[in-house]
């Protein structure tokens, strides 16, 4: 597991802005980048999570509704005036609440909610981050999309399974429309991470939990630093040529028939 502290600074001098920086994946990754050498922009609803994630990290808080289209203006805007630019953007933010079930009970209400904070959030920030990506003429977009945006599941979360479907379509387009101008979009789709959006669900299901854990190869989840580890390749030159990929980071779960006793 990448526990260690990173010895490569690839990241140096770079600006990063992270969505969801205050717990999980989010979190992971703003150590990580910071251990790297970035000025962390840490973006977050919460602002005491937020503000610990920035602090720890030697970063920026902005408290941003990801959802709000001001607010994730402002949010680039504040990573580009207090750094002078913005080479990374981690669109991470996302909900997956317990009334976004099966599609016989999940209300139209609860869809919309993580329709917009899973996938509207991502549009506005790949929005507000190209343009200053474009006039450096350089940047890397990593857009968190999750392994059930390619394969089915029984235990259904339809809405959210649907944003991640239209967060690897959406990362695909803007990869290839923005390649010419040194711009790298790339769709992250981790598998289940020992984090608390799915301890919560878990803890609330654990006969949906073990459903899980039965298909996963490596016969545990993942730890948010290894997926932090796998966003700081996707930001970094070491992955100058990858781009408009599905990034699967999921212990092989997409690859497996049955899995090992
Ligand atoms: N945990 C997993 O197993 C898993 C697997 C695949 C994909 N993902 C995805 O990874 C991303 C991060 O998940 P996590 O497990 O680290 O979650 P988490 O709940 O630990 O962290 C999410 C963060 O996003 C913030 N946030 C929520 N709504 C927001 C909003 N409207 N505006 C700004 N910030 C907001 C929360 O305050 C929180 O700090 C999500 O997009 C999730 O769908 C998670």
């Amino acid at each position: 597991m990448t526990t260690e502290t990173p010895v490569c600074r690839r990241l140096t001098g770079r600006t990063a802005v992270i969505t969801g920086a205050g717990s999980g994946i989010g979190l992971a990754t703003a150590r990580r980048f910071a251990a790297e050498g970035a000025n962390v922009v840490c973006a977050d609803i919460d602002e005491s999570a937020g503000k610990a994630a920035a602090a720890e990290t030697g970063g920026i808080f902005v408290q941003v509704d990801v959802t709000d289209s001001e607010q994730v203006e402002a949010l680039f805007k504040t990573a580009y005036e207090t750094y002078g630019s913005v080479d990374i953007a981690f669109n991470n933010a996302g909900i997956s609440p317990p009334d976004d079930d099966s599609i016989l009970t999940t209300g139209i209400e609860a869809w919309k909610r993580v329709q917009e904070v899973n996938l509207t959030s991502v549009y506005l920030c790949c929005k507000h981050a190209i343009p200053y990506m474009r006039r450096q003429g350089k940047g890397s977009i990593i857009n968190t999309a999750s392994f059930v945006a390619k394969m089915g599941a029984a235990t259904s979360q339809i809405s959210y399974t649907a944003s991640k479907g239209g967060v690897l379509a959406m990362s695909r387009e803007l990869g290839v429309q923005f390649a010419r101008e040194g711009i790298r979009v790339n769709a992250l789709c981790p598998g289940p991470v020992n984090t608390p959006l799915l301890k919560e669900l878990f803890a609330k299901d654990p006969e949906r939990a073990a459903r899980r854990l039965v298909h996963v190869p490596a016969g545990r989840f993942a730890e948010p630093t290894e997926i932090a580890a796998a966003v700081a390749f996707l930001a970094s030159d070491d992955s100058s040529f990858v781009n408009a990929a599905e990034f699967l980071v999921d212990g092989g779960i997409a690859g497996a028939y049955v899995t090992p006793l």
